[in-house]
């Protein structure tokens, strides 16, 4: 087995390399990543050098994805601008990539005759109240980044239906874990209580998110890798779900932090109140999650407390501008 993992220098699709070629020995990986704020090459350090090939190119590259794909018989798209608040400041980029990009991808998938997965979010459901998402609700997304990525999906889905293209779909619910970048919650919310610095709630914190441990969701994708059918959407959700609140409160007792730096800021314009996917799709296949929120979110703190030497370079460069310009406040040197 060789295939094209683009993206897999970032959060979910490092993870996902890392996966594949420790659980199948005989599997060849080609990784495009265009190494944006959120790529790092050393994502994908230790891994077995000749079984994995990196190339820095950007997926809007028709040339430079179509000479990644000779000789692979799938592709993982895991490349996306991905961060919901910098979509609210700047969209252009999530346009480019996550609908664009996509394009680009399914156009070389025609061309080579070979099988394409597309990661896609929950969040392309929008929000809701009670019960959870089939993979049969209709698409209603709020912001920027959640209308880029349904638009990928329904190319995806077209492509499928007029070209007989086999593309499938993955839309998973909030991830974390190992080597998520700190503008997302939970791992901001680690750096900042180890460095004491205030932790940021939009609203009133009591938003609903599904949380899906990255070592469950990288062992579905790899399910729907081998037996998802063409043209389905297979969605993955988390076991538990938990209110912003107790996820940054649960942080601060794991990290012995004061509650004190509980800091409520102005809402997320378009904030998704609740997520709630149903994955009895997937589970068919033979996929279940296995790791409980606690467990996971323990594992996670851990493996900040034990990698600084990954999260300092972040904390002191493009982040810090990041950071000032979103909350108004500097982070603590480190
Ligand atoms: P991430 O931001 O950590 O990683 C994205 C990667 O894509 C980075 O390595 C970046 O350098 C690369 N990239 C961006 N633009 C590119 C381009 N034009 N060409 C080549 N590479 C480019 O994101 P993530 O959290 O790992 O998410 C991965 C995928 O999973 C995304 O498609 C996202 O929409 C989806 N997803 C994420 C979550 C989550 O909770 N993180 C949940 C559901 C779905
Ligand atoms: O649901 C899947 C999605 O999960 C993925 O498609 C996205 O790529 C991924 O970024 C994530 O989106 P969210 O917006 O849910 O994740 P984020 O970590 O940014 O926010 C989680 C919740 O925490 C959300 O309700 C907003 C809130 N939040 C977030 C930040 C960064 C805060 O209250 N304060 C913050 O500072």
């Amino acid at each position: 087995m060789k295939v094209l993992v683009t993206g897999g220098a970032g959060f979910i699709g490092s993870n996902f390399v890392r996966h594949l070629l420790s659980s199948n020995g005989d599997a060849e990986v080609v990784v495009i990543d265009r190494l944006t704020y959120a790529g790092r090459r050393d994502n994908l350090d230790g891994l077995p050098e000749d079984r994995l090939e990196f190339v820095e190119a950007d997926i809007c590259d028709r040339a430079a994805v179509a000479n990644s794909l000779k000789g692979c018989s799938a592709l993982i798209n895991f490349a996306a601008e991905s961060h919901v608040d910098r979509s609210v400041d700047s969209p252009e980029d999530f346009i480019r990539t996550d609908v664009t990009g996509t394009f680009v991808l399914l156009e070389a998938c025609r061309d080579a005759g070979i099988r394409m997965v597309q990661i896609s979010t929950d969040e392309v459901y929008g929000s809701i109240d009670e019960g959870t998402f089939t993979e049969q609700s209709h698409l209603d997304p709020s912001s920027p980044y959640s209308a880029s990525k349904a638009s990928g999906d329904l190319l995806v889905s077209a492509f499928h239906k007029t070209y007989g293209l086999e593309a499938l779909i993955v839309r998973a619910s909030n991830n974390y874990g190992t080597r998520q970048h700190p503008e997302k919650l939970i791992p901001l919310t680690i750096l900042n209580a180890l460095h004491g610095d205030p932790i940021p709630i939009y609203g009133d914190g009591k938003q609903v998110r599904n949380w899906l441990f990255v070592e469950d969701f990288c062992r579905a994708i790899e399910t729907v890798l081998k037996t998802g059918l063409a043209g389905e959407v297979y969605n993955v959700g988390g076991p538990d779900e938990v209110e912003n609140i107790e996820v940054v409160e649960r942080i601060l007792d794991l990290t012995g932090a004061d509650r004190d730096l509980i800091s409520f800021v102005a809402d997320r314009p378009g904030h998704d109140v609740r997520y709630s996917l149903s994955s009895g799709k997937t589970e068919a296949l033979g996929w279940k999650a296995e790791v409980s929120f606690s467990e996971g979110l323990e594992r996670t703190v851990e493996w900040y407390r034990e990698n600084r030497a990954w999260w300092e370079p972040v904390r002191s460069g493009e982040y810090r501008e990041w950071y000032l310009k979103q909350y108004g406040v500097s982070l603590t040197e480190d």
